[in-house]
């Protein structure tokens, strides 16, 4: 596969920013041309609203809608289209489950000590307005997730193990598929974060068997705006609604309502629709391009970026030291610097973007008193090039500034 032909599709890089190193992937990744047409199609073409009006616009926009279920639905290996819900982003799909499924007051749910404030912050404010339980599995120095430790915490009773996928600091992705199959020896579901995986790796949600996957589509070539939760159809049947209102509900009278089966119970009122279909055209184009090419194609990035700063004194990647157990993600701290000073210089002086601070998951870094760490991300349009000039401006700033 081609990756570097790819960058044709990328507006940025035939834009006065074209020499740009974008290597923020993990918050956010550029968009193909096909996407944005595919969203402005609908802006100029039918920008009329889906499910309600009966007119030929109208109509056009539920298929086109329906179309980005399905192929959602294919790219993670779900044979229901029902059982896909579009949401505004990862976090509010996490909080669908969280504050939507009938949890009672004493039922215990499982994290990590690595979670994103948006698998975090809902658990707390369960624990604090239901009782609930939230225990964690903590990472050991090696930066890999242990699994024995986990399955002792599963067998202490769970009600459900919610834990990030791949983890957007150290880019380790736990074994999910044991996880899950633990969890459901002891009747625990199992909802998975799915924001820095789907992205990044086939996922085949049926195979991993997994309960409820989560992800956001501006993190693979989509829109802003968009997220996306998979549920089993059954436990979404269980789900309450957050939001009520107008697409979500049959009749109403004065007293009642009743809601839509899955997935027009989760989307109430009128929707991103170009968002929508933007995402069904990424996950097109990622579908095209293949998970396993993807994979292995940020891997070898990551393993030159890696190998470029290793013998460096003054930096420290974050554990796991071997790129092989961080897909994409490379993320370090250069010795008397803050995170930020290093993503400011190295943007600066060599235009390369790079993420720094706490990357939204405080608790790791408070409780190791770490201030922050830079993060690289690499994706599809990234090159042996980017990482040439990541590795030399990196080695730039270390030599200059470190102290
Ligand atoms: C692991 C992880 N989970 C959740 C999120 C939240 O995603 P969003 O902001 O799209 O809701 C992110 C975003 O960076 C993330 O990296």
């Amino acid at each position: 596969m081609a990756f570097e032909k790819l960058r044709e599709d990328f507006p940025l890089y035939s834009s006065e920013d074209k020499d740009i190193v974008y290597l923020d992937n993990a918050c956010q990744t550029l968009r193909p041309r096909q996407v944005m047409e595919a969203m402005n199609e609908y802006y100029n073409e039918f920008p009329a609203c889906g499910g309600r009006s009966v007119h030929h616009l109208a109509t056009k926009v539920t298929m086109k809608v329906e179309e980005a279920r399905e192929r959602v639905a294919e790219f993670i290996g779900c044979s229901d289209p029902s059982c896909i819900v579009f949401t505004k982003n990862c976090t509010e799909a996490l909080n669908l489950v969280a504050k939507g499924y009938p949890f009672r007051r004493g039922d215990a749910v499982l994290t990590t000590d690595m979670e994103h404030n948006s698998n975090h912050v809902p658990w707390l404010q369960q624990r604090d307005s239901i009782g609930l339980e939230v225990r964690t599995v903590p990472t050991p120095p090696s930066g890999l997730f242990d699994l024995e430790r986990c399955k002792e915490e599963i067998q202490k009773n769970v009600t459900m193990v919610a834990m990030v996928h791949t983890n957007n600091v150290t880019g380790v992705s736990i074994p999910a598929k044991e996880i899950v199959k633990e969890a459901h020896d002891r009747k625990a579901l199992v909802m998975l974060d799915g924001a820095q995986s789907a992205a990044h790796r086939p996922i085949d949600v049926e195979d991993l068997d997994v309960d409820f996957f989560a992800f956001s589509a501006h993190k693979m070539l989509g829109p802003s705006g968009v997220g996306v939760l998979y549920g089993k159809g059954a436990l979404l049947e269980r789900l309450r609604p957050l939001i009520g209102g107008g697409g979500s509900v049959g009749l109403t009278d004065y007293e009642k309502v009743t809601f839509l089966p899955p997935p027009e119970k989760f989307e109430a009122g009128l929707m991103n629709y170009s968002g929508v279909i933007g995402t069904g055209a990424a996950v097109k184009y990622l579908s095209e391009l293949g998970m396993e090419a993807v994979c292995e194609h940020e891997s070898e990035l990551n393993k030159t970026a890696t190998e470029g700063l290793q013998d460096l004194a003054s930096v420290s990647i974050l554990a796991p030291q071997d790129a092989r157990h961080r897909d994409g993600i490379l993320s370090f701290n250069i010795r008397g610097m803050t995170s930020h000073d290093v993503a400011m210089i190295a943007d600066e002086v060599a235009k390369v973007e790079i993420r720094s601070g706490m990357h939204c998951v405080h608790p790791f870094f408070l409780s190791r008193g770490i201030d922050g760490c830079a993060r690289a991300s690499f994706y599809i349009y990234n090159t042996k090039e980017d990482c040439r000039k990541f590795v030399d401006t990196i080695r730039f700033i270390a030599d200059t500034f470190s102290r």
